[in-house]
């Protein structure tokens, strides 16, 4: 059945619920339990004016969990950054014309205000007012932007009003909300028809047959990509250097060890590639000769390692492209944008991913990064610290929305 279909797209997601100051809000309370009987675990945010229309204990009692109503109370631990953080999806409904305008202009006063400023989400928006005041031209502007930016906004309904006016002002019927959720939940499949091929993790050079040279990289950047790709519909090889992460489903990971197994791979899936994207961390220099025999401490000085350059692999690629997306990762100590605008240029890229891995929380190892996307056409996008599988994301669209202006030709979009 169609209702069932669409009821197991909401199973195990996680979807914040705003409410706001509309007499409205007595219906939020009927589409919370319509979303977690679907499935979904909802936190509920409400505005001070949600508060004079229904209990924060009604919402708290039926979605088993916190509602959230003050920026400021200090046991609510930043909530505006943690409820977005891992929500799939925000809905607001009721949403009155004071919050239009708040989400329009981007003013922060409030928990939900403040948390539609640090999330990428999925943003479902059901607007509930006065007929004349849905029909203002302020209200439209702001309905206009919020829709520009890719809100799905849901028109209210006509009908008795609660100023006994009968016109278009009602919040949507619970289906089409649930619905509008449902949809927008539903996979991106914007990469299908794309041959991804990502590298991942470090790179390991042998000094002798029990010691190498490597990095701290996890891989943790890689594979993200790997699974977002696969999820957004690409074809995907993954070839990875020696880390301890689970292999991706649906992918083909080829193992490597060094930096000149990585090129050979890496060379090999090339040709069949639309978009590489080079995550790994790979060795720049490695031992000029490798120790047949494990190296013995003894009577003698402490060996002295003679390095040479490993190949780089992105130059490498680079310089043999045909139409391929090219994407490179810059991970930096210092003069983040400039080092990677050098990289950016010198190793013939259309994106380039910079972090500084000094940042607290960020970087090798970690689950979160935070980062610059400098494309080969000037355009600089900031992401700020966040989950690497949503960072993932976020470079993915990047890519999707990079113009291909490769060997003179120019068409509007690389991936679609
Ligand atoms: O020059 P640097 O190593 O900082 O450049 C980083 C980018 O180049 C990363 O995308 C990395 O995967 C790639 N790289 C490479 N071959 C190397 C070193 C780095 O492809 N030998």
């Amino acid at each position: 059945m169609d209702g069932d279909r669409q009821s197991r797209l909401l199973i195990g997601k996680r979807v914040a619920l705003g409410v706001t100051g509309s007499i409205a809000a007595y219906k939020a309370v009927s589409l919370l339990r319509a979303l977690t009987k679907a499935g979904a675990s909802v936190s509920v945010v409400m505005t001070k004016a949600a508060t004079k229309f229904v209990t924060p204990m009604t919402f708290e009692v039926l979605s088993g969990q916190a509602v959230t109503t003050d920026l400021f109370e200090a046991h609510h631990e930043m909530k505006h950054l943690s409820i977005p953080e891992q929500a799939d999806a925000i809905v607001v409904a009721p949403a009155t014309a004071s919050f239009l305008a708040k989400a329009a202009v981007g003013l922060a006063d409030d928990v939900l205000s403040t948390m539609l400023l640090t999330t990428r989400c999925p943003l479902i928006i059901a607007p509930a007012m006065d007929g004349d005041m849905w029909t203002h031209p302020t209200v439209q502007e702001h309905v206009g932007t919020l829709r520009s930016r890719g809100a799905i906004i849901l028109d209210p309904e006509e009908g008795p009003l609660a100023s006994g006016q009968i016109a278009q002002g009602r919040l949507a019927g619970e289906f089409r909300i649930r619905e509008a959720v449902e949809q927008a939940l539903l996979p991106r499949l914007d990469f299908k028809g794309q041959r991804v091929l990502i590298s991942a993790g470090p790179t390991q050079e042998a000094i002798d047959p029990v010691r190498y040279i490597s990095n701290r990289s996890s891989g943790k950047m890689g594979y993200a990509l790997a699974e977002a790709a696969r999820n957004r519909g690409a074809e995907v090889t993954l070839v990875t250097g020696p880390v301890s992460l689970p292999v991706p489903a649906g992918v083909l990971v080829i193992h490597v060890t060094t930096a000149q197994e990585m090129a050979a791979a890496m060379s090999a899936h090339f040709e069949w590639s639309t978009v590489v994207v080079m995550a790994a961390a790979v060795a720049d220099f490695r031992p000029k000769e490798v120790a047949l025999h494990k190296l013995k401490k003894g009577a003698q000085a402490a060996p002295t390692l003679e390095l040479e350059p490993a190949p780089d692999i992105l130059a490498m690629l680079s310089a043999k492209r045909t139409s391929q997306i090219l994407v490179g990762f810059a991970a930096e100590t210092q003069n983040l944008l400039a080092h990677a605008q050098t990289k950016l240029v010198a190793k013939g890229l259309d994106l380039i991913v910079a972090n500084d891995v000094t940042q607290k929380g960020a970087g090798f190892g970690s689950d979160r990064n935070a980062a610059v996307i400098l494309s080969r056409t000037g355009e600089q996008q900031p992401l700020s610290l966040r989950l690497k599988s949503e960072m993932a994301h976020d470079i993915l669209s990047a890519i999707v929305q990079f113009p291909r202006t490769i060997q003179g030709t120019n068409s509007p979009t690389s991936v679609s």
